[in-house]
């Protein structure tokens, strides 16, 4: 579909989904995706909408395969599938993770853990998640939602502030999703897990620690060259990684990528909102071993 049929269609509603609010290009292609035969090296890339998931999606695409032409021709939701997106009459994500030529395959995924096909535990893959403070992690969504002709209306802000602090996202609450991955950690040790924030504060010391954790021995050139062309100026210019080719995103509206800041809640945020957000947080994030900065 083109942005123009997508601007006549109207905006998908959320629904329950196994306990999950979701909509349903990310539930229509379930029992396929459920289906889907992982491989011992693939890499899954999990994330909460909004927390940087093209960023570490780019990162890992440039460390494994800098070198090839597919930076400049293929566009990065090409590069690194969205397994359960189904928007037809494009390819589903599972389709095109099950037809990616390079190895090893990045695959990306928004879904909860217990969503996650079950082939990925059973092959032991390595999979990385990044998560965001939930304050910026709410305002990105917020942009996102308007510009996106494929997700629900986000309405007025304050409306949104609300329904975000109850859960009710596609993909769920941001609360269970960031505590039920870290959760995940003690059980399965193959997760990297990953925080926006730290990206921002160190970018070269952040890649560093995803080498370790993927086995990489890249030189120190190469995760130079890296954390460069990765920076956001750099990726906001480039189409390849903007998704200025995406149909279903009006850049009228907001661009997708918009600030790339730690803080930018700020400028969103009433102070009674701040507090309102506050006092619920407590209450909703009690591991103290998650830890998130809404400033670095
Ligand atoms: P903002 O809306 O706050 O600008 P996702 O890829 O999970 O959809 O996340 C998108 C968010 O990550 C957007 O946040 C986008 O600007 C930000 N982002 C993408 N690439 C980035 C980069 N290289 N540096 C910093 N932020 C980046």
């Amino acid at each position: 579909m083109s942005l123009d049929q997508y601007k006549e269609s109207p905006r998908p509603e959320l629904f329950d989904f196994h306990g999950v609010p979701m909509s349903h290009f990310f539930t229509d292609n379930w029992e396929n995706i459920q289906n889907f035969q992982a491989r011992p090296d693939d890499i899954l890339i999990a994330t909460y909408p909004k927390a940087g998931t093209t960023w570490a999606s780019y990162i890992l695409d440039l460390l494994y395969f800098g070198q090839q032409e597919r930076q400049t021709s293929v566009p990065i939701y090409d590069r690194v599938p969205f397994l359960e997106a189904f928007f037809p009459p494009h390819h589903s994500g599972k389709d095109q993770a099950d037809n990616l030529p390079t190895s090893p395959r990045l695959i990306k995924t928004h879904f909860p853990v217990q969503f996650v096909p079950k082939s990925f535990w059973e092959q032991n893959c390595r999979m990385v998640y990044v998560a965001r403070n939930a304050k910026d992690n709410m305002v990105s969504y917020f942009h996102f939602d308007r510009m996106n002709l494929a997700q629900p209306e986000p309405g007025e802000w304050s409306n949104f502030f609300q329904r975000f602090m109850e859960g009710k996202m596609v993909f769920g609450s941001w609360y269970d999703h960031v505590n039920d991955w870290w959760k995940k950690k003690e059980s399965y040790p193959k997760i990297h897990y990953m925080f926006y924030e730290d990206m921002i504060e160190d970018t070269g010391r952040e890649i560093n620690k995803l080498c370790s954790f993927l086995g990489l021995s890249s030189s120190a050139e190469d995760k130079m060259k890296v954390t460069e062309g990765v920076q956001f100026d750099n990726m906001k210019k480039d189409d390849m990684a903007n998704y200025s080719t995406n149909p279903v995103m009006d850049f009228k509206i907001s661009p997708f990528m918009r600030k790339g800041k730690v803080g930018d809640w700020k400028n969103h945020f009433t102070v009674a909102q701040s507090e309102q957000f506050d006092e619920d947080y407590k209450k909703k994030m009690k591991d103290a071993t998650l830890q998130f900065r809404t400033k670095v």
